[in-house]
């Protein structure tokens, strides 16, 4: 039972963003009150906007249209052009977003290589740029949390502050690639508010676990916000009448944030069940979220063999390196889904061995 409509036989684990809307959502949308948001008119757009501020603890938010969107206009109106940033060497802005923050914010990218995606505070410390002659100023500072190429690994509040420390110590924003924070929340049971409060600004996505169809919100003082809002028309993301947008984002933080502990367990279930199977490796320690990354280098094949391999069995995942492959639980993935998928893999694991490729 994967998600995607007319496809119902396919066991779709490449990404939470392959999640429909719910029905409710669907009414939500046809429901929706409508205006011209770039007036600020939208009235749907502003209650989702009002939530979303006072969710995570913070003055304002903002919609657009998507998270990589989401990032560049914070990065923007975080810097100017010709300073740098500091961000975590595999995270989604440095690998994912075809280096917008350098072509498009004119920030000049300092990667710091983390553990598990996250950075020690002296490594940041160590890799600020001052303001010299010779040298492109650092004035801010990036975390991803969870974070996607590490596993979805969470960055805890505690190590958060401590980066937040050298980021103030030193004059610097600190700002979150919030993408999947709510993923975060649940899996430390704690409010999110312990993660934001830490932070100048963050963005988070509508549109992974928590099943809405687009959207993702920047969240931050006022100020930043204003700054934000020029960013994203320049950008043409100023949208008319969005509220088709912010209903179903509404619903998702009402009612969708909880659910995300259904993926977590699935997700541990499927990282326990890939771990027994003989060549294939996981690092269970990174099973924090709902993203399992595994390594098929024991199978003595590359991931986009073994990718293909399970595609023609109905089992979609995603090469994410040569040999490692990313497999992620969201709604509409079900614990019977996951049993079919590991017996799957561990007959595609068994073909490989025996030689038939
Ligand atoms: C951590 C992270 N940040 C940003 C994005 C970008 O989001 P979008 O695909 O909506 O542009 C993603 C997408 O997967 C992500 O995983």
């Amino acid at each position: 039972m994967g998600t995607p409509k007319g496809s119902e036989t396919l066991i779709d684990l490449r990404s939470d963003t392959v999640t429909l809307p719910t029905e409710e959502m669907l009414e939500a949308i046809k429901a929706a009150e409508l205006g011209d948001d770039v007036y600020k008119e939208d009235p749907t757009v502003n209650r989702l906007e009002e939530m979303a501020a006072k969710k995570m603890g913070k003055e304002a938010a903002l919609l657009v249209p998507s998270g990589t969107m989401a990032n560049l206009v914070s990065v923007t109106a975080n810097t100017k052009k010709g300073d740098s940033a500091i961000l975590e060497a595999e995270c989604h802005i440095y690998w994912y977003e075809l280096g917008g923050i350098a072509s498009i914010a004119g920030v000049l990218p300092l990667p710091v290589k983390g553990v598990m995606g996250v950075m020690d505070p002296k490594d940041v410390e160590a890799a600020i740029r001052p303001r010299t002659l010779h040298s492109a100023e650092t004035t801010l500072v990036c975390i991803e949390n969870t974070h996607n190429r590490a596993g979805g690994t969470v960055v805890t509040p505690r190590q958060i502050e401590a980066i937040s420390k050298v980021a103030r110590d030193h004059g610097l924003r600190l700002y979150m690639d919030g993408a999947r924070i709510f993923n975060a929340a649940v899996a430390l049971k704690v409010d999110v508010r312990e993660f934001t409060r830490h932070v100048d600004n963050l963005m988070f996505c509508l549109s992974k676990g928590l099943s809405c169809p687009i959207g993702s919100v920047v969240v931050g003082t006022e100020e930043f916000i204003e700054k934000a809002k020029r960013v994203r028309k320049t950008l043409g993301g100023g949208m008319r009448q969005a509220g088709i947008i912010a209903a179903p984002g509404i619903i998702a933080l009402e009612k969708m944030i909880n659910r995300l502990e259904d993926d977590h367990r699935n997700a541990r279930l499927l990282a326990e069940g890939l771990a027994v199977i003989d060549g294939i490796s996981v690092n269970l320690k990174t099973v924090q979220t709902n993203i399992v990354m595994l390594d098929v280098d024991g199978l003595g094949v590359e991931a986009e063999v073994f990718v293909d391999k399970l595609r023609e069995r109905g089992v979609l995942a995603l090469k994410v390196g040569k040999t490692r492959v990313r497999m992620v639980t969201h709604r509409g993935i079900e614990k019977e889904d996951i049993e079919k998928a590991l017996n799957i893999i561990e007959d595609v694991a068994k073909e490989i061995r025996n030689g038939n490729l």
